[in-house]
């Protein structure tokens, strides 16, 4: 039975995971729980660096980026020996239930407590939409607007020298944030883990571009991790009448005052995630499906993840 409730964030800050602390530590006091901070993730969880959380403790914070917990990645939490100090440490202030904002590796890291008899709940906290059980995750829509502004401004400047820009932005091995980002910035280029790199086309298209439709200048969005985008502006400089520009735009995606999309995506679900573990549901991850806040077995999400998402490949084809 929950009676006190441990919330950590885990990974890569978001913004927006302020608001999901808010909700959970609000929403658990409403109910009577006791409810604790762990600071840095699971390596605070191990450490027991906790605080304990009242009211006033998130006052004034929905509207910070990052995470006033601090976070952290902790490859070694994957071992049951790390694993069996931090119920250790839990146990010492009564601690029996965990709410973990993060990504797959964090919802993994719930997943193993859950089998030691924790009850744990999982909440998407990432800008790479990424995570299983969800539409959207907390930061997505934060990271997007970022991307949107900068995008936006390397525009100006690129048109008005007949320049390609090419632009890196971060989703990890999701595409989410270039596909999103190049719909909402008028790309002609968009280049996705899901759908590859495949240099000859994305010079023809630029070549095409440049001698057919005689663009005036062209821009190029590529998720990370997939191309050298330097080189790649070299090239187009080489075989087309644009000068190549590189931008990665790089940890700046990251910050920022969340967007109220994940403002309150982050209060519904960190709300929804207490009321599971107020009714004795243990080993979920909380999201957003169709607008509808649901829950889904995180070993299931985990091994399974059908992602519920638009096709927007299709309106990119037709309308760059
Ligand atoms: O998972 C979030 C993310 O920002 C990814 O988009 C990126 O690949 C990675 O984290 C960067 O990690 P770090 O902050 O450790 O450099």
């Amino acid at each position: 039975m929950t009676r006190c409730i441990g919330v950590l964030t885990s990974g890569g800050d978001a913004p927006g995971m302020n608001a999901a602390i808010r909700a959970v530590t609000r929403s658990a006091l409403a109910r009577g729980f006791e409810v604790y901070g762990i600071y840095d993730g699971y390596k605070g969880l191990v450490g027991g660096d906790f605080v304990k959380l009242d009211r006033s403790s998130v006052s004034d914070i929905m509207f910070r980026g990052g995470t006033f917990l601090g976070t952290a990645r902790m490859p070694g939490f994957r071992e049951e020996a790390v694993q069996d100090i931090a119920i250790k440490q839990m146990s010492r202030v009564g601690m029996d239930s965990l709410v973990v904002i993060g990504g797959d590796g964090t919802y993994r890291g719930a997943y193993d407590l859950c089998k030691k008899g924790i009850n744990c709940i999982g909440l998407p906290g990432t800008i790479d939409n990424d995570c299983p059980g969800t539409e959207y995750t907390i930061g997505f829509h934060t990271a997007l607007n970022t991307i949107v502004e900068c995008v936006d401004k390397l525009r100006d400047t690129s048109a008005s020298h007949h320049r390609c820009s090419v632009v890196e932005v971060m989703g990890n091995h999701c595409g989410d944030l270039a596909l999103y980002s190049g719909l909402c910035t008028g790309a002609e280029i968009v280049i996705t883990p899901e759908k590859g790199y495949d240099e000859a086309w994305v010079m023809s298209e630029l070549v095409h571009l440049d001698q057919v439709k005689k663009g005036r200048h062209a821009l190029v969005i590529v998720s990370e991790k997939l191309v050298d985008v330097h080189a790649l502006a070299d090239k187009i400089s080489n075989l087309t009448s644009f000068a190549g520009r590189a931008t990665i735009l790089g940890h700046i995606q990251r910050g920022g005052s969340p967007v109220p999309e994940d403002r309150l995506l982050a209060t519904r679900i960190g709300d929804k995630a207490v009321e599971l573990l107020a009714e004795g549901k243990s080993g979920m991850c909380v999201g957003l499906v169709k607008d509808e806040i649901i829950a889904t077995d995180i070993f299931e999400a985990l091994e399974n993840p059908i992602q519920v998402k638009p096709d927007l490949y299709g309106v990119l084809e037709r309308i760059a």
